[in-house]
């Protein structure tokens, strides 16, 4: 997917044009994959770019980074870093929102498996980027499969994690899914148990009741997936964390995907089982969720971060 230059990449602590902000092609990151990163969204509303959960993002951020040393030896704070990132927003002038990408690599001076020698880098880039599974999906909703690769183990790479190298096994399982004809998989934990999506939380909805997988069984603990929780549960919706097995999507009466990327997402076909179009709860949730990152929703006002103030 063609993603549009924005005008700088911020690179720790310096404004680099697009162009030039580069890495030697003997960063360790770029062979191993050890590095950590956020995937951030900002939206327009009547006061201007907001960010949405920004710190949060920023939490986990630095969270993922403790889980791979030396990466969290960087000198930036959650505060610097959620500065850094209204101040990319109003350099590259996204008024219309956009997309934030911060990054902590292994910089270029070491080449061998063990990472506690090299420096970590900060990046962050921002550019404009639409819905990821497309306009029509957050309307019409998505196909899915059930991928053949498990969501990767606890005791493999750490699925509490964002590190770049574990997205190998999002991208095998995307590939998968767009080369059988669907749009998205849904990953199975080792133990068989649905976990989530490639870069998506996934929930299901059974007679009412909106229920999701626990963390235990291997899913990204996602920030829409939290704010989305909340917003079900304000909208009286009975939401429970329980472990789901392939069969209770089938069985499914409605099924939606939640992300930073794909926002709140319809699923309305699994395996070739129908679920359906976007059903009443998906509806509702959904129409919350799009009014609170529009900053409509006054209750969940603190959710985002002006880029310009406000007053
Ligand atoms: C594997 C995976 N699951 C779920 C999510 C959704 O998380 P969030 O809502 O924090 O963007 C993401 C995106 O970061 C992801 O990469």
């Amino acid at each position: 997917m063609p993603f549009p230059k924005a005008d700088k990449i911020w690179m720790d602590g310096t404004f680099v044009p697009w162009d030039e902000a580069t890495v030697h092609v003997l960063t360790p990151t770029l062979h191993y994959g050890y590095g950590v990163f956020e995937g951030i969204r900002a939206y327009p509303t009547d006061r201007g770019s907001a960010v949405f959960q920004l710190r949060p993002h920023m939490e986990r951020l630095l969270r993922s980074a403790r889980l791979y040393p030396p990466l969290d030896t960087i000198p930036w704070t959650v505060d610097d870093l959620v500065e850094t990132a209204c101040e990319l927003i109003r350099v590259n002038g996204h008024d219309a929102g956009c997309y934030l990408r911060p990054t902590i690599i292994l910089s270029y001076g070491e080449i061998g498996l063990n990472p506690i020698p090299s420096e970590p880098q900060t990046i962050m880039a921002s550019w404009e980027w639409g819905s990821y599974l497309g306009e029509d999906a957050l309307v019409n909703g998505v196909r899915v499969m059930i991928s053949s690769y498990r969501r990767i183990g606890k005791n493999t790479i750490p699925p509490a994690g964002k590190a770049n190298g574990q997205y190998l096994n999002s991208s095998l399982a995307k590939v998968e899914a767009l080369r059988a004809g669907y749009d998205e998989a849904i990953m199975l934990s080792e133990d068989g148990f649905v976990a989530e999506g490639t870069g998506e939380n996934l929930f299901v909805v059974h007679d009412g009741v909106i229920k999701t997988p626990p963390l235990s069984d291997g899913p990204l603990g996602g920030i829409t997936r939290t704010s989305v929780m909340q917003i079900a549960r304000d909208l009286g919706f009975e939401v429970v964390e329980c472990s789901l097995v392939r069969t209770d999507l089938f069985l499914a009466d409605e099924i939606f995907l939640t992300g930073t990327a794909a926002e709140l997402t319809p699923v309305r076909e699994v395996a070739g089982y129908d679920i359906g179009p976007r059903g009443p709860v998906t509806e509702a949730v959904q129409s919350t969720f799009i009014d609170t990152v529009r900053g409509r929703v006054d209750r969940y006002a603190d959710w985002l971060t002006w880029v310009t103030d406000p007053s």
